[in-house]
């Protein structure tokens, strides 16, 4: 019987720097590799440790890039294992086990509006969903992201969103506008008046997503939204849309918690009887909101 916690070797195709401190790695493996949209493997090096980190991207009908059965994992350096696999180099080897997780029910969303919010590193679990529905666009009605980074050095695929908003509505913003000199992109202001801003049409504003809800023409009774983020913004983001009329039944936010064996075994992401690892990472909103030890 197969192993389900023996790591399998993936080579690493393609190496893209992000945004600070974060890269997209694409990985090979010898058989072509299927998961959904939100599920995630653990990563990791023997000897160094395994991270849960999510797909950014995974092979569809429609995409060319990873016709061949690669994916990619969209990964920011904050310890341990993740600052050991920053240093890695195109066909370099890292092992992972995976796909785990009940992803986003992209499926529940057909033929309706959907609402994709997303902060900071939390746009990476987002994309297959973007994929999706830019590969499948008469599939869904309005379809609208709103993503908000620190400041546009913290922003991810930033090369994408030209490509996204003819298919897609884009409300973008950063927390505060970075030191210009320091940043490895154009300057860009509030108001899309220059430099980055003039590669997508909508502009750039300063301030929460929270902020950017109220532009967005929500119709309660057909839209799903999907979010991840920090969880207290997933807090204000869900509680925000319920301010909209939207049912808590509607929202998915993607939960983070410390995980071992990612397949409910250890009790390392339990939350609330909950086991992150199998039972989610994606919850309806229903689901965990108020459980004791989270911020939702
Ligand atoms: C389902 C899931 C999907 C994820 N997807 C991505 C992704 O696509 N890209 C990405 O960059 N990261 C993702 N993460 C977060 C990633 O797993 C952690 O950053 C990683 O485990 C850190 O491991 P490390 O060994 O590098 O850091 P460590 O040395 O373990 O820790 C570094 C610091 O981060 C804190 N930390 C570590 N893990 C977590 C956590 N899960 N929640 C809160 N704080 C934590 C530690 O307390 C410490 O302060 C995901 C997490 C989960 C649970
Ligand atoms: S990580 Fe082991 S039970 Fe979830």
């Amino acid at each position: 019987m197969k192993n389900p916690l023996k790591p399998i070797k993936a080579i690493i195709k393609g190496i893209r720097p992000e945004a600070e401190g974060v890269k997209t790695y694409t990985l090979s493996t010898e058989f072509p590799f299927v998961a959904e949209p939100g599920q995630f493997n653990m990563i990791g090096y023997p000897g160094v440790g395994e991270a849960p980190i999510s797909l950014s991207a995974i092979m569809q009908v429609g995409d060319s890039t990873l016709r061949d059965g690669s994916f990619k994992h969209t990964i920011k350096s904050v310890g341990r294992v993740t600052d050991f696999l920053k240093d890695f180099k195109k066909g370099d080897e890292l092992f992972f086990r995976g796909p785990y997780g009940r992803g986003w029910p992209v499926k529940k969303a057909e033929k309706k509006d959907v609402l994709i919010v997303a902060g900071g590193v939390g746009l990476a679990p987002l994309r297959p969903v973007i994929q999706i529905v830019l590969n499948q666009r008469e599939s869904f009605g309005d379809v609208s992201l709103i993503y908000g980074a620190r400041n546009e050095k913290n922003m991810l695929f930033m090369n994408e969103f030209k490509i996204w908003e003819k298919d897609i509505s884009l409300y973008i913003t950063v927390d505060e506008v970075s030191d210009v000199s320091k940043s490895p992109h154009p300057p860009f202001t509030k108001g899309g008046q220059g430099g980055i801003t003039k590669e997508w049409s909508g502009g750039i504003n300063v301030g929460l997503v929270t902020d950017l809800l109220d532009r967005v023409k929500i119709q309660p009774e057909r839209t799903i939204a999907f979010v991840c983020g920090p969880e207290i913004m997933m807090r204000f983001v869900c509680r925000g849309l319920i301010m909209h009329g939207m049912l808590q039944s509607s929202l998915y936010v993607s939960l983070e918690r410390r995980m071992k064996c990612g397949i409910a075994q250890c009790g390392h992401c339990q939350h609330s009887g909950l086991f992150v690892c199998k039972d989610g990472p994606v919850f309806s909103y229903k689901e965990v909101r108020g459980l004791p030890d989270g911020a939702l």
